[in-house]
């Protein structure tokens, strides 16, 4: 890993605390970045902004956040500014996800998850744009990365909500490209299939508890055998480079674009 890749890089990554949104942070921080990470789980997210500080390249604080509110999103980026004084790339991740077949789809099941997924990403890029603006222009671009799936291209039958919150999360990152350019931020995101975390460790028992799999870990083996090309499940680690590399110049010609990282199972 080259420790200056993502030198000069002030980074604001949301659901940071665990999976995959810890694992970004740790990576660039290594890469030299520093790191601002939001959550609802202070606690946790300081441990792993102790981590990186105790690894010594790049510097991460810790902030309590809901993504779903404006104001914690605006302090948020205030936070990541006030300590390393601007900020030129925002992660966002926070997410969750709860099946539940078509009919029997709520209204509470619909606002969690529409709201933490997409309308906290909309208002988190929103806010992050607003600092970038702000800052006036800068010879690299900013970079805005959204958090998508599989199910941001698929449907699947036990996660409607889901799917709609994760395409949501791709028109997001194909308009707010558009909407963007003018200010020299670009918007991509990444696209991960089944990545062994807490959150899927959780979604593994609800779908035995909706009667979608009979046993526990079932649904990782069925789609290992039914979806992926690639024949294994994925871990936090095979998603960092990418997310890497979307946060470095070396993606400073993209915009607008949603990599798949999920072992083939768009191509399915
Ligand atoms: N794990 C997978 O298989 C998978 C696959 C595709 C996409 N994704 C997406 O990747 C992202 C990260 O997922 P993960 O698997 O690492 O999840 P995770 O559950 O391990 O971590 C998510 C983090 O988001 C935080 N969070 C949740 N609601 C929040 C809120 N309202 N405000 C602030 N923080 C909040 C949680 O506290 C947690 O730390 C999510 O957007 C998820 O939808 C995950």
């Amino acid at each position: 890993m080259d420790p200056n890749r993502l030198n000069g890089k002030n980074i604001l990554i949301t659901g940071a605390a665990r999976g995959m949104g810890a694992a970004n942070a740790e990576s660039f921080a290594a890469q030299g970045a520093n790191v601002c990470l939001g959550d609802l789980s202070l606690e946790e997210a300081q441990d792993v902004a102790d981590r990186i500080n105790a690894a010594g390249n790049g510097k991460a604080i810790a902030v309590k956040m809901d993504v779903t509110k404006r104001e914690d999103n605006a302090a948020a980026v205030a936070a990541t500014v006030e300590a390393f004084g601007s900020i030129n790339v925002g992660l966002f991740n926070a997410g969750l996800n709860k099946p539940r077949f078509f009919m029997d789809i709520d209204e509470d099941n619909w606002d969690m998850i529409m709201n933490v997924n997409t309308k906290a990403m909309w208002l988190g890029m929103q806010e992050t744009a607003r600092q970038m603006i702000a800052q006036g222009p800068q010879e690299k671009p900013y970079k805005l990365i959204n958090v998508g799936s599989i199910a941001s291209r698929k449907p699947l039958v036990d996660v409607t909500v889901y799917c709609t919150s994760k395409y949501g999360c791709l028109a997001l990152t194909e308009c707010g490209a558009l909407g963007l350019a003018e200010h020299n931020i670009t918007v991509n995101g990444y696209a991960p299939g089944v990545v062994v975390t807490p959150l899927w460790e959780q979604l593994d028992k609800d779908l035995v508890e909706i009667g979608f799999k009979e046993r526990a870990g079932q649904a990782y083996d069925d789609i290992v055998e039914n979806n992926l090309v690639i024949k294994r499940v994925s871990y936090p680690k095979d998603v960092v480079g990418t997310a890497s590399f979307l946060a470095s110049d070396d993606s400073d010609y993209m915009t607008g674009q949603m990599i798949s990282i999920d072992g083939g199972w768009v191509t399915k």
